[in-house]
């Protein structure tokens, strides 16, 4: 799906008890819990963390300023993520279980968009699975659509 950032996205609105924080190289078993616990009913895949640490950051799209988080201030825990790659590519969204339907994902998200926009990029793409009916809600919800095929 795509999202297109011709206009200013809209700003996050972080909801009540969780705050955004940059990603710091610590943060990547933490991350790869969240993403494992997030994945379990399906939605995604991932490795195992002595794979999934090093192929991440050694990737020549990886940028640790694209890696967004959402921190449960009570305890300092990551509870969901947003993270991306460079050339525009949301790569996996997810939020604790404990943590949904209070606008994490959104704000997440609308804050890829507006960091995405302020590197100049026209839109911001990604795949999710066709029986992700959460996640689809969540990306419609955004204003993202399914580009033709011709311009994917
Ligand atoms: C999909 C996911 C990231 C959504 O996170 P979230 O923080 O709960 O999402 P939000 O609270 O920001 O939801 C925003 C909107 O998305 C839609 N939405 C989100 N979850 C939904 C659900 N389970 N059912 C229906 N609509 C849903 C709703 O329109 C919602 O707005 P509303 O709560 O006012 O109705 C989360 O369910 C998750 O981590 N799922 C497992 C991992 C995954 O599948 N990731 C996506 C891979 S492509």
């Amino acid at each position: 799906m795509r999202m297109d950032l011709g206009s200013a996205p809209q700003r996050p609105a972080w909801p009540a008890g969780y705050a955004p924080r940059k990603f710091v190289l610590s943060d990547a078993a933490a991350l790869h819990a969240l993403l494992a616990e997030a994945y379990e009913d399906g939605g995604g895949a991932i490795g195992p963390l002595s794979d999934w640490r090093p192929a991440l950051l050694g990737d020549a799209e990886f940028d640790p300023a694209l890696a967004f988080l959402a921190e449960e201030e009570s305890t300092g825990r990551i509870a969901g993520a947003a993270l991306c790659w460079t050339p525009g590519f949301v790569k996996d969204v997810a939020v604790a279980r404990t943590a949904r339907r209070r606008g994490l994902a959104s704000a997440l998200m609308q804050a890829a968009f507006a960091a995405f926009r302020a590197r100049g990029l026209s839109h911001v793409d990604l795949k999710v699975r066709p029986d992700n009916a959460s996640a689809i809600a969540l990306y419609r919800s955004l204003g993202m659509y399914e580009p033709p095929p011709d311009e994917r």
